[in-house]
């Protein structure tokens, strides 16, 4: 399908840059926007050509370019992990106040369609199964299992290790940071006003999401970055635990095509997405990859941990294959060996989000 208008917000950004490209030489027409924030391009950024410089939580604005717009592409947000409470209400202005004047923008001017940025963070920990297959919710990790370098998640009642199962989309939603309080509270905004208007919203849960034009190494950057950033320095990569987290990597440019296959193909209501590889890696092994493809000091496992990590969370990408053709190009093991010399994000943030 050519010739959708599309409103893409956060446009200047590593995800939003990567779709604006692929919209484009599919014949969409895309109306970019970015507020272009200091924590994410340096003091004084410029727009990019093409770039809008505008905010999502300016109302007056948003309604302006939302005239004649069919689909709206939402991936403008405060992203990461975050360093401590201070970050909460940045999280909740950009990202919830931001999608809420969006929504209502899109209200005021009869625009239906919603395409989400969401997250994997939405559902906390992963899904695990005991030994004979029954999936157990596990027992909180405790800081001195962690602290004596006992990672693995267990069962409440037995004490049995449990072993990692596919999360899908009707997992339950249980946010662990706030960071990820505000990825649930876009997807429950945007829920709502799909139920109150009839509008349609897709939101795209993505995985770890790596490649070309990724943030630096920052408390807010995904650990892929944050390896290379250890690889560049002549640094070996530092591992946290003992590596064998497991996660999905996923390529941008495929996550680029899921947003087109979800922006291609309208689904009434409100739909999720696992945006994922279907490939699970373990940290160690990226962190592997990375420094034989970088040719540079092999990592070291340093069984130093975060209280906030999950153990292992890996998606399923079985819904997204049935529902909107999605299916990776970019399989991890040959993409992370690519990222080893990939370009990154030239600018420096400029200190942490703010409201
Ligand atoms: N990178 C990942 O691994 C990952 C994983 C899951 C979900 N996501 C989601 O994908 C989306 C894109 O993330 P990214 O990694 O490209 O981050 P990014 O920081 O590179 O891009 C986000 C962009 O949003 C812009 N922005 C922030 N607040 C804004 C506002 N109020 N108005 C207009 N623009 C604003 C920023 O200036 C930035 O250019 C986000 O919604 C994020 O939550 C990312």
């Amino acid at each position: 399908m050519t010739g959708t208008r599309v409103l893409l917000t956060g446009a200047a950004g590593f995800i939003g840059s990567h779709i604006h490209t692929t919209l484009s030489a599919a014949g969409h027409d895309v109306v970019a926007v970015d507020a272009l924030l200091p924590s994410a391009h340096g003091a004084d950024a410029q727009a990019p050509e093409g770039i809008q410089r505008a905010d999502v939580r300016d109302l007056p604005t948003l309604t302006e370019l939302l005239r004649g717009v069919d689909v709206v592409c939402h991936q403008s947000a405060v992203v990461g992990a975050g360093v401590n409470a201070s970050d909460a209400p940045a999280y909740a202005s950009h990202n919830d106040v931001g999608t809420a004047t969006l929504l209502a923008a899109m209200h005021e001017t009869g625009c239906r369609r919603l395409v989400l940025a969401s997250s994997m963070v939405v559902y906390g920990d992963g899904r695990y199964r005991n030994a004979v297959g029954e999936i157990v919710e596990p027992a909180a990790r405790r800081s001195d299992d962690l602290a004596a370098g006992i990672f693995d998640t267990t069962d409440p009642t037995t004490g049995e290790t449990l072993d990692w199962e596919l999360v899908e989309e009707d997992s339950p939603l249980r946010p662990r940071s706030l960071y990820a309080a505000s990825k649930v509270a876009q997807e429950n905004y945007a829920h709502a006003w799909s139920l109150a208007t009839g509008g349609c919203v897709t939101a795209l849960r993505y995985h770890n999401v790596y490649g070309d034009h990724m943030p630096r190494n920052t408390p807010y950057s995904g650990v892929a970055a944050m390896f290379r950033s250890f690889l560049e320095a002549g640094e070996p990569p530092r591992v946290f635990e003992d590596g064998l987290q497991m996660r999905d990597f996923v390529h941008v440019r495929d996550v680029a095509s899921a947003n087109m296959a979800a922006i291609d193909a309208p689904i009434p209501g409100f739909s999720a997405f696992n945006v994922c590889s279907g490939q699970p890696i373990t940290i160690g092994e990226v962190a592997v990859t990375l420094a034989r493809a970088y040719g540079g000091p092999a990592p070291v496992v340093t069984g130093e941990y975060r209280p906030g990590d999950v153990r292992h969370i890996v998606a399923s990408p079985r819904l997204a294959g049935e529902k909107l053709g999605f299916r990776a190009q970019i399989l991890p093991e040959a993409g992370i060996a690519a990222f080893a010399h990939a370009p990154l994000r030239s600018a420096a943030p400029a200190g942490p989000p703010r409201v």
